[in-house]
């Protein structure tokens, strides 16, 4: 496995992904009170983040405390891309992560994202223009290719990483796979060899033995974890235990899982208002449930409730595993 060091010290290589929509403020402070090496922020468009809207602004708010929080950017031009780093720079980011690998066609529509890995040129064009206005580390992620045939992780990665680029991230999966089939975690040891900086593995790493299958397969340095921390957010916390010998997270069960639910789901409310914040905290709370193994009826109660204090006051029953219900 590579040796290569982290742009930042990091208290684990195990990271959170970005996620638009899910990684925000209030569920990567879930994640950090578990412990991660590093948070990403959900991607922010470039273009917005210039004009300085706030709800772009807020996706982009860091978190005080001790887990570093990259900010992603994603972008076409090299102009806004730079003047965005310099903005959350300026704004205390730590590091500058550049999307090349988000799928959503309104992205690519928009000629970004992994559409930026079948025009390397302006790919590199972007990351040269943020390299060169920023003092904090810039790191990239991207997909293993467009599609089959255009395979150009590896040769992006090089170049990138001649542009000046501390750390890449592979998502083993091609643009046209969006998320079908399965991770080829092995396709990723193409770029980890290639390139001197640390690659990290992602995609479909869910636990302890699939990390450490990822990480054998493809020699990467880390992991990021996406999909894997819906519901679960002491994951990148138990992931890093198990591989490296961090303190282990106490998994909150029953009471204590209903508390940590109940906590996340008011700092939803705060951070976004009442009305966006309960639409949000749906799918935070589905996915609580799933994971707990709670009832499907409390669940779909749970889901119906509009009522913030009946919503909780149905978590201790409905995060109850199906056998402690009975
Ligand atoms: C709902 C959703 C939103 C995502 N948003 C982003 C994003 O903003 N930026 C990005 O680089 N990747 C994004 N991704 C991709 C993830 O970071 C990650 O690469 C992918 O989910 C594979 O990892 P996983 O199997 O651990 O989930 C998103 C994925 C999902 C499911």
């Amino acid at each position: 496995m590579s040796s290569a060091t982290f742009p930042l010290p990091i208290a684990s290589p195990v990271l959170l992904a970005p996620m638009s929509g899910i990684t925000d403020l209030p569920f990567r402070q879930m994640v950090a009170r578990f412990g991660a090496g590093l948070l990403v922020s959900e991607m922010i468009a470039s273009g917005e983040m210039v004009t300085r809207r706030a709800s772009t602004r807020a996706r982009a708010r860091l978190m005080a405390g001790a887990t570093p929080t990259a900010v992603q950017l994603a972008g076409r031009e090299p102009g806004p891309m730079a003047e965005a780093a310099r903005i959350a720079e300026a704004e205390g980011a730590p590091m500058i992560d550049i999307n090349m690998g988000c799928p959503a066609k309104k992205v690519v529509g928009g000629l970004s994202g992994s559409a930026l890995m079948r025009e390397p040129d302006r790919a590199l064009a972007l990351i040269e223009a943020v390299v060169g206005v920023v003092r904090v580390p810039v790191t990239l992620k991207m997909r293993l290719g467009w599609d089959e045939s255009c395979l150009n992780a590896p040769d992006l990665a090089r170049r990138a990483v001649a542009a000046g680029v501390r750390m890449i991230t592979v998502h083993g999966r091609t643009r046209a796979q969006f998320y079908k089939g399965s991770a080829d975690w092995r396709a990723i040891a193409r770029v980890a060899a290639a390139v001197p900086v640390p690659v990290i593995a992602n995609g479909d790493i869910i636990d302890a033995a699939s990390a450490r299958a990822a990480l054998a397969a493809s020699g990467a340095r880390g992991v990021m974890v996406g999909r894997g921390a819906q519901g679960r957010p002491w994951l990148p916390a138990q992931i890093a235990a198990a591989l490296y010998g961090t303190p282990a997270p106490e998994v909150p069960q029953g009471g204590a899982l209903a508390d940590l639910v109940a906590a996340h789901y008011e700092a939803m409310l705060g951070f976004y208002g009442r009305e966006t914040g309960r639409r949000v905290a749906r799918k935070h709370l589905g996915w609580y449930v799933d994971a707990a193994g709670g009832p499907h009826d409390l669940r779909a109660r749970l889901l119906r409730e509009d009522d913030p204090r009946a919503v909780l006051s149905l978590l201790p029953e409905a995060l109850c595993a199906r056998e402690c219900a009975a």
